[in-house]
Formats: C-alpha cells, sequence, structure tokens
C-alpha cells in the first residue's frame, strides 16, 4: 500500500507556542508531517529546542535556509513585524500558518499573494471559541459585534499607553474598563493582546462595526473572552475561560492547540469547521 506523503514542516520562532508545536508535531502528527527545520533569531532557543527533540540537525541559521527546508511554514515569532517574515514564505511559494494574527489586520496584499502562488495563508481560531460561526454569520451580514475581553492585571504589565493615561496598575482595586473602542485602536493600544480581536475582525470580516472592551481587576487569575454578535443569522454569544499554557503563562493554552488543530486539519485534508 501506498505511503500518504508527509508534509517537511519548518517553524520560526521557538518561543513557547514555537516549542510546544514542535513537540506536537514530532509526537503525535508523525503519520502526517515531519519536523524537517527551526529557527530562531536568537540561535540558543532553536539549539535548546533541537536538543530535547534529539534532532540538532533541524537547526536553521537564517530564513532562507529554513524556507529551503520546508514545504509549509509555522509563524510563531514575537517580533514588532512579522509581515516580511510570511512574505518571503509565500514568495517562494511555502504555505504558511500564522500565530500572529494580530500583525495581520490590514495585510490583504499577504492574502493576495497566497492564492496567487497557490498556497496558503492560514490563521489558527485562537483563544476563543465559535469563530467557525462568526465566519458562516458574516455571511447574511453582522449587524453589530462586540469582544470583552478580560485579563488579570499581570497581562498589562509595561504597557505604554496605560503608563500614558496615568494608571498604575499596582493601585487597582476593582475591575476596571481599560478600553473601549475599535480594533484597530485596540491593537494599537495594547499589541501583546490583540491577537483575539484581530482574528475576530478577519472572521467577521467587518472590523469597523467591532467593538473591543478590555477589562482587568486585581480579582481575575484567567483569560475570558465573551464575544457577541447580532444579524439577520439570528444573535450568538460565546464565553472562553483560558488556562494559561504550562510552558508560558502569558499564552493561553487553547491558542496553542488551535494552531495544532489548524495545522492537523491542513495535513489531514480533513477541514471540519475552518
Ligand atoms: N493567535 C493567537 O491566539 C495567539 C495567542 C498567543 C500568542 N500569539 C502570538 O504568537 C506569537 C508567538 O508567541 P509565543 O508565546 O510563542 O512568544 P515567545 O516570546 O515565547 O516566542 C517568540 C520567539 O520568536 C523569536 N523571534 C523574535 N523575532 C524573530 C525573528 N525576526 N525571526 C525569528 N525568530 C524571532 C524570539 O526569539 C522568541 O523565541 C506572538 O506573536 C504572539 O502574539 C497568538
Amino acid at each position: 500500500m501506498a505511503r500518504a506523503i508527509r508534509i517537511n514542516i519548518g517553524i520560526a520562532g521557538c518561543g513557547a507556542i514555537g516549542s510546544r508545536m514542535a513537540k506536537s508535531i514530532q509526537q503525535d502528527l508523525s503519520a502526517q508531517c515531519r519536523l524537517t527545520g527551526i529557527f530562531d533569531i536568537d540561535i540558543g532557543k532553536a539549539e535548546r529546542l533541537a536538543k530535547s527533540l534529539h534532532r540538532k540537525e533541524i537547526v536553521m541559521r537564517s530564513m532562507t535556509g529554513l524556507i529551503k527546508n520546508c514545504d509549509f511554514m509555522i509563524e510563531a515569532v514575537n517580533a514588532e513585524d512579522t509581515r516580511p517574515l510570511i512574505r518571503q514564505a509565500l514568495n517562494a511559494k511555502r504555505s504558511v500558518l500564522s500565530m500572529s494574527v494580530g500583525k495581520l489586520l490590514n495585510s490583504s496584499d499577504l492574502f493576495a499573494l497566497a492564492q496567487k502562488n497557490r498556497c496558503h495563508l492560514l490563521l489558527p481560531s485562537g483563544a476563543i471559541a465559535g469563530i467557525d460561526a462568526v465566519k458562516a454569520a458574516s455571511l447574511a451580514g453582522i449587524d453589530r459585534i462586540t469582544l470583552t475581553s478580560r485579563k488579570p492585571l499581570s497581562a498589562f504589565s509595561e504597557n505604554p499607553y496605560l503608563a500614558q493615561k496615568g494608571i498604575v496598575l499596582s493601585e487597582m482595586e476593582k475591575e476596571t474598563v481599560l478600553f473601549e473602542g475599535h480594533v484597530s485602536d485596540a491593537c494599537r493600544h495594547f499589541p501583546k493582546n490583540i491577537n483575539v480581536a484581530a482574528t475576530l475582525a478577519l472572521a467577521s470580516r467587518c472590523p469597523r462595526k467591532l467593538i473591543v472592551r478590555i477589562v482587568t481587576s486585581p480579582e481575575y487569575t484567567t483569560n475570558i473572552h465573551e464575544v457577541e454578535l447580532e444579524g439577520k443569522f439570528g444573535r450568538i454569544k460565546t464565553q472562553t475561560d483560558n488556562l494559561v499554557c504550562p510552558d508560558n503563562p502569558k499564552t493561553s493554552y487553547l491558542a496553542v492547540l488551535s494552531g495544532l488543530q489548524t495545522l492537523k486539519q491542513h495535513c489531514s485534508g480533513v477541514l471540519v469547521g475552518t
């Protein structure tokens, strides 16, 4: 019997998400794909990850080397702008799974490039439920959509926008709305907390209607995202109460799992609710 073709995967960014995905590809997805390259701007991180996988040969010294050595690239990089890396991979006709959805709000050029080069630019659903339903609802039109993200105080440490507003997190005693407004402003003021808002904006196809509310409290211990929307389809309300990733308290575990599931579905060709 013919063996199924395995997809060669390269990972850019060997932090919390990249490392966890690398381990899962090796342990759980070996029938569908194999890890053929990893790259991090901090070479020590790539070397430590490769050592933990007993695969020293997969460390790449450049993005060019990474792209050459894979059919499909996972972008899990915390750079200020991840678009050049994605463009480089798409130009070389590699499909990309991008975890940094917050950087892709105004990136129709990259989606067009993927289409032109007959490859995919995949985005995971991240740390919220219901993205499948939001996409379906967008076909009929969405009249009203809001995202309320509740996060512990620690999620906002060293945020320049809050410092500029004179908000001192350590003095906060009760639940406080830090921001309410349009998604583009939320992305500008909370660049480390906006993947979910950007995912929702792209899925709903009506970013201008999306109102984002960011709330914190000394009582909060987890990241909770509530999504509400209304339109010709009816009404949707979801709440996702996230536990943090075992490797990184700043990342929701569901976000990592959604990246893995997107990869798994792509590699096996079985697309359910995507
Ligand atoms: N889609 C979602 O719901 C979701 C959820 C959480 C995090 N994220 C995003 O995923 C990305 C990765 O998150 P993480 O928690 O793994 O971050 P992390 O900080 O743990 O790791 C990021 C890694 O990228 C490396 N890096 C930085 N610039 C680079 C470059 N130019 N080239 C190669 N490597 C580079 C860093 O050295 C680091 O090792 C971030 O952009 C984050 O915002 C998305």
